[in-house]
């Protein structure tokens, strides 16, 4: 299978991903604990697989995950202010005695597994088997890739992910999430440069992201809700 022939996304001018290769589509959503905070994904429902679609990136669309043309209604303001650089140059080192974490802050889709158990950024401090299996799996479950786990030799921990999209759901927030795209699917601009191509990104399906096209968590303050937390989804998907 070529480059060409694969999953890829194609972002458009104040416009749509446009999705093709086949990409599968499935609901993800965030579980947390009885202290609320993340701790695992639950999958959900899986859309049937189309060979290319448009998927909404202004929020505004009364049929998402796919775009209905409403961006043009609204005057979408969609331009990518995001670095193309690649993330082991774009990311500070946070080292600890076991572990080191890595960190790029403006990918924060504010998922918050990083935050639960003692928060990884402090436990990579500590000199301790619990602590250090803590950053590795809380860093694993990171859907924007904001942190990776690499061992002193260099070893980076990424978690098994399969090509998929999914439609990030957050109950404990009351809001949905970005589009996380998983398993190396290339992203490309309007401007048709390459983002660098990663196990684990989220795009912004809010319109409201300052990182676009990548979420910076700005969907929790917008309230934006796909109409799975509401329960006004459209049924036909
Ligand atoms: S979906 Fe997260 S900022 Fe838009």
């Amino acid at each position: 299978m070529g480059e060409t022939d694969g999953p890829r996304i194609a972002v458009t001018r104040n416009g749509p991903y446009v999705v093709r290769g086949g990409l599968p589509i499935v609901r993800r959503t965030i579980v947390v604990d009885e202290d609320g905070e993340s701790v695992s994904w639950q999958s959900g429902e899986e859309l049937p697989v189309r060979e290319s679609c448009t998927v909404c990136r202004c929020g505004a669309s009364d049929t998402k995950p796919y775009c209905d043309g409403s961006h043009a209604v609204i005057g979408f303001d969609g331009a990518e202010t995001a670095s193309l650089e690649a993330y082991e140059n774009a990311a500070v080192a946070i080292e600890g005695p076991r572990i080191t974490l890595m960190d790029q802050v403006e990918l924060c889709a504010d998922a918050r597994f990083c935050a639960a158990k003692g928060k990884a950024w402090h436990l990579v401090a500590r000199d301790d088997d619990a602590a250090r299996e803590t950053v590795i799996a809380e860093s694993n479950l990171c859907p924007a890739g904001r942190y990776t786990a690499v061992e002193p030799d260099g070893t980076v921990h990424e978690p098994a992910l399969g090509m998929q999209m999914g439609l990030v759901e957050d109950p404990e927030a009351g809001v949905s999430g970005p589009l996380w795209v998983q398993g190396g699917v290339p992203v490309t601009s309007a401007d048709g440069e390459s983002y660098p191509v990663r196990n684990r990104v989220t795009l912004c399906r809010c319109g409201k992201s300052a990182n676009k096209p990548f979420c910076d968590g700005t969907h929790i303050e917008a309230g934006f809700d796909d109409g799975a937390i509401r329960g006004t989804e459209t049924t036909w998907w």
